[in-house]
């Protein structure tokens, strides 16, 4: 049995609220392998950021992880006291988030931030430190690293200080890195060189990283697998090129329509009538149901798991019945 580096296994993530408990994340399940890059898309909204949130033990109260269980290396780490958690989140588990101003306190010279995180998880003199500090802003292509290092972070463009961003939660040498949208903040360009640097320094470091973005552009330059996320389920999951040649599941075929890069024909522009729906108002059967072309009468009443599909892994009825999606509710523009 291969072990799995992630395991998300049932998550269900809960938020009371005065008018009642909203369920934000339900059944969710997935793993990353070693050195694996997993993609996570799906509109905003979907649950992506609660995912991951609820990985690194930074669910926001009263949002509360109330069934399911989260296993790294094989093991439990969504019960753990905040101490031990903390140790795992700097350690093990690395976080990057979209704006890098979160992670960096505007006070304190980057070196010293860096030498602090170092010094926190790393049995390391402060001289070992610095110098790890310096090959680490190195390694995420900041030029002069050695000169820069006791610059502040507003001495730093957008670009460069989600590099020492992820020099920080590289740190410790963790296992897992989660990026949470880590490049929709700052420029088009920038966004390109940021995504293969991670994709670069995961493969590097056999370092397995979960990429959480709505950009099906990113995912498709850099994910080894896709997760499809919609009204907080997982209603895809596959191969990256299954997912984007041959998704199983509508809503996968509505996304990959909205990729003009992706298509041949750069003219078919697919978009998905309608919203996702909130929680307070998930439809029954499958959520996706009220914007779907493919729904039928089971749809609405029977929510589909995940089942296995040609390529995929998806929830969606079509499967069970041996169709093959169609298009959704298209609005096809020129
Ligand atoms: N603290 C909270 N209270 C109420 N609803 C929340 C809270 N945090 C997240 N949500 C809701 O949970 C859903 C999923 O949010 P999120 O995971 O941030 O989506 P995504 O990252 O995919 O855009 C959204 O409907 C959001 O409004
Ligand atoms: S065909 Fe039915 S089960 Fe499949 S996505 Fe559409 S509404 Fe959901
Ligand atoms: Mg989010």
């Amino acid at each position: 049995m291969t072990q799995e580096l992630l395991e998300v296994r049932n998550l269900r993530v809960e938020i009371p609220t005065r008018r009642g408990t909203l369920v934000a994340l339900d059944d969710v399940s997935f793993s990353i392998a070693p050195g694996e890059v997993l993609g996570v898309v799906g509109e905003s909204g979907a649950g992506k950021s609660l995912t991951g949130a609820a990985i690194i033990g930074l669910l926001e109260p009263p949002g509360r992880i109330a069934q399911g269980e989260i296993l790294l290396n094989g093991e439990r780490i969504d019960n753990l006291r905040e101490e031990a958690m903390r140790r795992v989140r700097g350690r093990r588990i690395g976080a990057i988030f979209q704006d890098p101003l979160t992670s960096l306190n505007p006070l304190v010279s980057i070196g010293k931030q860096l030498i602090e995180t170092i010094q926190t998880h790393l049995d390391m003199s402060r001289a070992a430190a610095r110098e790890r500090a310096i090959a680490l802003l190195e390694s995420t292509g900041i030029p002069a690293a050695r000169e820069r290092i006791d610059h502040y972070p507003h001495q730093f463009s957008g670009g460069m200080r989600q590099r020492v961003v992820i020099a920080l939660a590289l740190a410790a040498d963790p296992e897992i890195i989660i990026a949470d949208e880590p490049t929709t903040a700052l420029d088009v360009s920038i966004q390109a060189q940021i995504i293969a640097l991670l994709k670069k320094l995961g493969r590097e470091r056999g370092m397995a990283v979960m990429l959480v973005t709505h950009d099906m552009g990113v995912i498709a330059d850099c994910a080894d697998r896709v997760a499809v996320m919609y009204a907080g389920r997982v209603v895809e999951i596959g191969p990256v090129k299954a997912v984007i040649h041959r998704p199983s599941h509508p809503y996968t075929v509505g996304l990959m329509g909205s990729i003009p890069s992706m298509k041949s024909d750069a003219k078919r522009l697919l978009q998905i009538d309608g919203a996702m729906p909130r929680l307070t108002a998930i439809p029954p059967g499958c959520a996706f149901h009220p914007r779907c072309a493919s729904a039928f009468a089971r749809c609405s009443k029977e929510r589909p798991d995940l089942m296995t599909a040609p390529q995929t892994r998806a929830a969606c009825w079509l499967i069970e019945e041996g169709t093959r999606a169609s298009a959704p509710l298209a609005a096809v523009s020129d």
